[in-house]
C-alpha cells in the first residue's frame, strides 16, 4: 500500500531533510506534492526518482492526501495545518502552533509514541484535532529521550539545561547568514545582520526567540514545557538556557540532573546505551563524546561525558548532542507516520 503525501515548506531546511528521509526510509509515497512559497512554484522536487512540482497554498490543495508534513513557520502553520486535518490527511507538525494544545498529541516516538498507538487503536471516528500531531522543539527532542530512560528507572526530580545551538535552528537563512558573516569578517568587509540579534560569525548568542517577563526566552520556555508535557511530569522542575553558537549542524545541549533515587554508573551507562534512538559515546580516555562536527547528518541522539554531579545526592551530568534537523523535526516526522502507518490497521 502506498500513500499520497504533502510536504508543506518542501524547500526549507527541515523539509528537504524530511523528503530525503522519506525516500531513505522507504515511505511508501505514491505521489508528493510539495508545498511552499509563491517564489518557488514550478520548482522541481526529486522523491523515488520523479520530479514534482511546487505549488503555493490554495483552499483545495490538500484533496485526498493522506498525510502532509507542515514544515513552515508558526503562523503559516496555524492556518493551513487544520485545513489540511479537515481534508481528513494525518497532518504531522513541526511548528509550534499546536504543541502545547492539550487536545493535540505532542509526540517522540521512542518516548511517548503509547498515546498516539492508544489513540490509534480508540474506537470511533477521530476528530479534527486527532489528526494533527505535533513535532516538540528541536532542543526538546534531543532532551527528552536522553532523560526517558532516566525517568523510567530513577525517576526525574529537577533537570537543568544549557544549550549550544546551530544555526540550522533559525531555517535555512540561519545558516547563509553565518557562512555569508565569515566570509566578510575574514576580509574585513561590513557585516549583515538579519537573522540573529547580533553578529553569529565568531560569537555565541545567549538569546533564541522572544524574552519573557520572567527573563527567559521562548525557546527556553519551550523546552520546558515541552518536555514536562512529553514526559507526562507537569511539575518537574526545570531550569534552561539556550544559546547560539556559530556552527552549521547539531545542536549540544550540558544537562545537570537530579534524580529521586540513587544509582550507579554502570546502570546509568546501560540504560542510556539500551534505550532505542540513544546512542552513548563516551570515552574521555580516547577523546571520544559527541560532537557536533561528527554527529551531523546521523539518525541517533548521542550522549556522552556521562558523569555524577558530587554537588548532589544523586546528581548526573550528560553533554547530549543531535542534528536538529533530523531527530529534532524531519526524521522525528518521518517516525510519527510510521507508526501511524504500524497502527492504523487496528483503527
Ligand atoms: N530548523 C530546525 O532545526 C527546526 C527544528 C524543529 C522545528 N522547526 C520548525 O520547522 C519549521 C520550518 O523550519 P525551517 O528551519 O525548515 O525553516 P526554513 O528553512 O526557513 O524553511 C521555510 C519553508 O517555508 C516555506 N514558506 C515560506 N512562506 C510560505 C508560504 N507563505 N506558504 C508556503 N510555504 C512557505 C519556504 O518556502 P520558500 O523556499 O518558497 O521560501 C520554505 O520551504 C518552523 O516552524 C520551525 O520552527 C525547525
Amino acid at each position: 500500500m502506498s500513500f499520497k503525501v504533502g510536504v508543506i515548506g518542501a524547500t526549507g531546511a527541515v523539509g528537504r531533510t524530511l523528503l530525503d528521509i522519506l525516500e531513505k526510509r522507504r515511505f511508501p509515497v505514491s505521489e508528493l506534492r510539495p508545498f511552499a512559497s509563491s517564489r518557488s512554484e514550478g520548482k522541481e522536487i526529486s522523491l523515488f526518482g520523479k520530479l514534482w512540482r511546487c505549488q503555493a497554498l490554495k483552499d483545495d490543495a490538500f484533496r485526498g492526501l493522506d498525510f502532509v508534513f507542515v514544515d513552515v513557520d508558526d503562523p503559516i502553520a496555524k492556518e493551513w495545518v487544520p485545513k489540511a486535518a479537515d481534508a481528513g490527511a494525518w497532518v504531522i507538525d513541526n511548528s509550534a502552533s499546536f504543541r502545547l494544545d492539550p487536545e493535540v498529541l505532542l509526540l517522540v516516538p521512542e518516548v511517548n509514541g503509547d498515546v498516539l498507538r492508544r489513540k490509534l487503536q480508540k474506537a470511533g471516528p477521530l476528530g479534527i484535532k486527532d489528526r494533527i500531531l505535533a513535532n516538540p522543539n528541536c532542543s526538546t527532542a534531543q532532551l527528552v529521550m536522553a532523560l526517558k530512560p532516566l525517568q523510567d528507572r530513577w525517576g526525574l526530580k529537577r533537570v537543568v539545561a544549557s544549550t549550544y545551538q546551530s544555526t540550522s535552528g533559525a531555517g535555512a537563512v540561519g545558516m547563509s547568514e553565518l557562512k555569508e558573516q565569515t566570509q566578510a569578517y575574514l576580509q574585513e568587509s561590513p557585516l549583515k545582520i538579519e537573522t540573529f540579534s547580533h553578529q553569529i560569525a565568531f560569537n555565541c548568542i545567549p538569546h533564541i526567540g522572544g524574552f519573557s517577563e520572567d527573563g527567559y526566552t521562548s525557546e527556553e520556555r519551550k523546552m520546558m514545557i515541552e518536555s514536562r508535557k512529553i514526559l507526562g511530569l507537569s511539575d518537574l522542575k526545570m531550569s534552561v538556557t539556550a544559546v547560539r553558537v556559530p556552527t552549521f549542524f547539531c545542536h549540544a545541549e550540558s544537562v545537570n540532573i537530579e534524580l529521586e533515587k540513587n544509582f550507579e554508573m554502570d546502570e546509568v551507562r546501560k540504560a542510556l546505551s539500551d534505550f532505542s534512538g540513544l546512542t552513548l559515546m563516551d570515552d574521555p580516555d580516547q577523546k571520544i563524546y559527541p560532537m557536533g562536527f561528527s554527529v551531523a547528518h546521523q539518525d541517533s541522539v548521542y550522549v556522552g561525558r556521562v558523569r555524577r554531579d558530587p554537588s548532589l545526592e544523586s546528581g548526573l551530568n550528560l553533554w547530549v548532542v543531535s542534528d536538529n534537523l533530523r531527530k529534532g523535526a524531519a526524521l522525528n516526522a518521518v517516525q510519527i507516520g510510521e507508526e501511524i502507518l504500524a497502527n492504523q490497521k487496528k483503527n
